[in-house]
């Protein structure tokens, strides 16, 4: 149960600093009632040794917030603001408990089920960089590793707006405001996306009910702009064609051939961290394998947004990280986004 304790205090102090208030009280409560024999116990049986980066409570939470938006977790539904409730934890709290002890077999089941979270918030860093890269001129052949719902594939669909300028069809149901600070981003410079491919080891139709429900349930249920923007993307997806396939990272990377008269760009966000080393010293390699086949002609670029420590042992930082083939090998920091995206602040 110690460990529960601090993965729980931990988790609080992450949604409180990243926006989500509700979360952050509702799991403040969960701690005051651990150790008590109850059903919060009971879901969690078997679970007190999870380690802390599987996100245990993410899990649990995003399986009740699934079944509030399923309309099946009766009288908790009032407290959700995703489905039109009214925060309250302590009106709350019985309903929430109850409904761990009704549905129990189904939360128990999504603690089996990683977070799956697509963030359509971190386009602002794909699309501020892109706009950065003059290989990224010629047309491009957008290529995800991780892609989710690959709501991030169709990241020129949307419109990103700054305190200076903006950028995308001024008509998209996705606006992400604030989206940049820091160097200035060309705004003036226009992209051609002209393939959207994608894989996923776990993969999330944004055509299907199931699909749109189950990325609806990772993202926190007072977040009401991360809410907006996502069902503006589930919009976006349904006019503009991406392929997302079943694969891993690896298998998608090692079909890989730069293309004359494009520009390829590998990009993931959020990601890396769950390849194993085999798969990540392998995917590198098919990197590398790409960067020596790329040419003027036929440029490569690898884009990442990752949580990644500048020097050894400093802070992780979200940082925007680019190499450019045959042009601009080393990797540059472009600039450093926030955990769900805006604003990305770029460097000089
Ligand atoms: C935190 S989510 C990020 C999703 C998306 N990139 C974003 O930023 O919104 C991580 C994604 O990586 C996927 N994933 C995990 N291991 C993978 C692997 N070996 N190959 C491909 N995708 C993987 C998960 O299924 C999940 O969709």
């Amino acid at each position: 149960m110690a460990g529960l304790a601090v993965a729980l205090q931990v988790q609080a102090e992450a949604c409180a600093r990243l926006g989500s208030p509700m979360y952050a009280e509702l799991l403040q409560r969960m701690a005051g009632d651990l150790g008590t024999p109850g059903p919060l116990e009971r879901v969690l049986a078997g679970h007190e040794d999870d380690p802390g980066p599987s996100a245990l409570f993410l899990r649990l939470l995003g399986t009740v917030h699934r079944l509030v938006l399923e309309r099946r977790a009766g009288a908790l539904a009032a407290y959700y603001p995703s489905v039109g409730g009214r925060w309250d934890c302590d009106a709350a709290w019985p309903a929430f408990v109850d409904l761990l002890d009704v549905e129990r077999g189904e939360v128990r089941r999504g603690l089996e089920r990683p977070p799956q979270t697509n963030e359509v918030g971190r386009s602002a860093a794909l699309v501020g960089a892109l706009l950065r890269l003059p290989a990224a001129a010629l047309p491009v052949r957008l290529i995800e590793l991780g892609a989710s719902g690959g709501l991030n594939l169709r990241a020129d669909r949307f419109r990103y707006t700054s305190a200076e300028a903006s950028w995308g069809p001024p008509d998209s149901p996705v606006v992400l405001d604030d989206a940049w600070l820091g160097a200035p981003t060309p705004v003036e410079r226009s992209l051609d996306v002209v393939e959207r491919i994608g894989c996923d080891t776990a993969p999330v139709d944004p055509a299907t009910t199931e699909g749109r429900t189950l990325l609806t349930a990772y993202v926190w249920p007072d977040q009401q702009s991360r809410l907006h923007r996502l069902r503006g993307a589930f919009e976006v997806a349904a006019a503009t064609p991406a392929h997302v396939r079943r694969e891993r990272a690896l298998d998608l990377v090692a079909r890989l051939e730069p293309q004359d008269g494009a520009c390829t760009v590998l990009w993931h966000s959020i990601v890396w961290q769950y390849l194993d080393a085999a798969e990540q010293a392998a995917v590198r390699g098919h990197v590398e394998r790409l960067a020596g086949a790329a040419s003027a002609e036929a440029p490569f670029v690898h884009l990442a947004l990752e949580p990644t420590r500048r020097t050894a042992g400093g802070e992780h930082e979200f940082l925007v990280v680019v190499e450019q083939w045959p042009h601009a090998p080393e990797p540059a920091v472009l600039g450093t986004a926030a955990g769900h995206g805006p604003p990305v602040s770029w460097e000089a």
